[in-house]
C-alpha cells in the first residue's frame, strides 16, 4: 500500500452495529488507522436518500453508532471522526460535481436500481392496509404504513409504480453516488476500505474525478477500492448478519440476550444427537454451515478442533455453545465497559464529532478553492 495514500470510508448511521459491521468493515477501519492518514464519516446525508420520512431517530442513531466506533478503537487522536452534515462543502462539491456527471451514469448504477427494487420490497412494498376513502397512493408513504403483508396484495402493478416513483425514485436517492464521490473526493482520497457491494459507487466516483479532471485540469486524485477480506458473519439464523434480517449480535450485547441468542442459533439440522456426525463448514448436507461454528473461528483460537470434534460426533451442539459463550465472554464484556466508559464522560461524542468536523472542514475548504478556482468560479 503506498505511503501517502489517504483513507476515506463511510456508515450510514444505522445505530448499534453488529458482529457482521465489526468484521466486514470497523475492524478493518481501525487496522488502517494505525498507518494511514484516515477520514471516518457519518453519512448522515445519505441516510436521508432512502430514510427522509423517519428521521426521529437520526441522532440518536447517530450516538450510538459513534459510540461503537470508538469502543472497537478506532481513536480520534489518530483519525478524522466526523458527520457529514457538519461539513457543508460536501454539498457544494456534490452540486459541482453533478453538472458534469451524466445522468445516465446514475440511472445504469447497477446498485441504485437494485436498492430500489429492494426497498419497494421490504420497506415501503408492505403494508397492511390502505387507508380507507382515500386511493392507495395516499396511505402508502404515510406513518400508517405498516409491516405484515405484502403490496402487491394490496396494490395493482401500476399502483406500485405509480408509488415506487413517487417515493423511492427520488432525485436524492438518484444522486446518492455523487454525493458519495464528493465524500472522498473532498480529502483526496485515495483508498476506500469498503465491501463488495459498493464497488459500483468507487467506480462512478474514479470516473467522476476523471470527467472533471479532463475538463477542469488536474484536481482530484482516483480513488480507488479497498476490498475487506472479511470473514463471512452469519446471522444466528444462518443467513448472513443483517440488520434487516434481525439475526444480528451487536456489539455491545448484554450478556443475557448474548447467551439466548447463541444457545438458539442456527447449527446443523441433521446433527440431532451429540454422537452425530456434523456438517460445520457449508457443504451440500449444511447449506449455510454452521453459524456457531463461524463464530468460533473469529473468538476461538482452536476452531480447528472444534471443528473436527463436531464432524466426529465427539460434542454436541449445546456443549459446543456453552464453549463459544466462554469464549465471547472475555471480548464482549471489555467491549461493553469500553462503551459504558465513553457513554459516561458526558459530552464526549459530541466533541470528538465537533473536533473531527473541525479537522475536516480544514482540509474540505481547501479542496473547494482548488475547485472554484478551477471551474473559474473564483
Ligand atoms: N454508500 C456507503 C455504504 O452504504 C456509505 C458511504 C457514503 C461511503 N459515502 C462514502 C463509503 C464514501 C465509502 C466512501 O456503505
Amino acid at each position: 500500500m503506498a505511503a501517502g495514500s489517504v483513507v476515506f470510508s463511510g456508515m450510514r448511521p444505522t445505530g448499534r452495529l453488529h458482529l457482521g459491521n465489526y468484521w466486514g468493515a470497523l475492524k478493518n477501519w481501525v487496522d488502517l488507522s494505525r498507518d494511514h492518514a484516515c477520514y471516518f464519516c457519518v453519512v448522515d446525508w445519505h441516510m436521508l436518500t432512502t430514510g427522509y420520512e423517519e428521521t426521529s431517530g437520526l441522532q440518536v442513531n447517530i450516538r450510538e453508532m459513534v459510540l461503537d466506533w470508538l469502543a472497537a478503537g478506532l481513536d480520534p487522536a489518530r483519525c478524522v471522526i466526523f458527520r457529514q452534515s457538519s461539513v457543508a462543502e460536501h454539498a457544494e462539491l456534490a452540486l459541482l460535481l453533478s453538472m458534469t456527471t451524466p445522468l445516465s451514469w446514475l440511472e445504469n448504477n447497477p446498485t441504485w436500481k437494485e436498492q430500489l427494487q429492494e426497498l419497494a420490497k421490504t420497506k415501503h412494498g408492505i403494508l397492511t392496509e390502505p387507508k380507507k376513502g382515500k386511493g392507495p397512493l395516499e396511505g402508502l408513504s404515510e406513518p400508517s404504513v405498516q409491516y405484515g403483508k405484502v403490496a402487491a396484495e394490496v396494490l395493482s402493478e401500476q399502483e406500485r409504480k405509480a408509488y415506487i416513483d413517487r417515493s423511492l425514485r427520488t432525485s436524492g436517492f438518484l444522486f446518492y453516488p455523487v454525493l458519495q464521490a464528493a465524500d472522498i473526493l473532498l480529502y483526496g482520497g485515495t483508498l476506500v476500505p469498503v465491501g463488495q457491494d459498493q464497488l459500483p459507487h468507487i467506480e462512478l466516483a474514479r470516473e467522476i474525478a476523471r470527467r472533471f479532471n479532463s475538463i477542469y485540469g488536474q484536481v482530484f486524485p482516483e480513488p480507488k477500492p479497498l476490498l475487506t477480506p472479511a470473514p463471512r458473519v452469519q446471522g444466528v439464523d444462518g443467513r448472513k448478519m443483517s440488520k434487516s434480517y434481525g439475526n444480528g449480535i451487536e456489539l455491545a450485547e448484554p450478556p443475557e440476550s448474548l447467551k439466548t441468542k447463541v444457545m438458539g442459533a442456527y447449527t446443523d439440522p441433521k446433527k440431532i444427537r451429540a454422537a452425530d456426525p456434523g456438517h460445520p463448514e457449508p457443504c451440500p448436507e449444511n447449506p449455510p454451515g454452521c453459524s456457531i461454528f463461524a463464530l468460533h473461528k473469529l473468538y476461538n483460537t482452536t476452531w480447528e478442533k472444534r471443528r473436527v470434534e463436531c464432524m466426529e460426533g465427539r460434542i454436541g451442539c449445546v456443549a459446543c455453545k456453552r464453549d463459544l459463550l466462554a469464549h465471547l465472554d472475555g471480548p464482549f464484556r471489555e467491549f461493553r465497559e469500553k462503551r459504558e466508559s465513553i457513554e459516561r464522560a458526558a459530552g464526549e461524542v459530541d466533541r470528538i464529532l465537533d473536533d473531527g468536523a473541525k479537522r475536516a472542514r480544514a482540509v474540505a475548504a481547501e479542496t473547494m478553492k482548488r475547485v472554484r478556482r478551477a471551474m473559474r468560479l473564483a
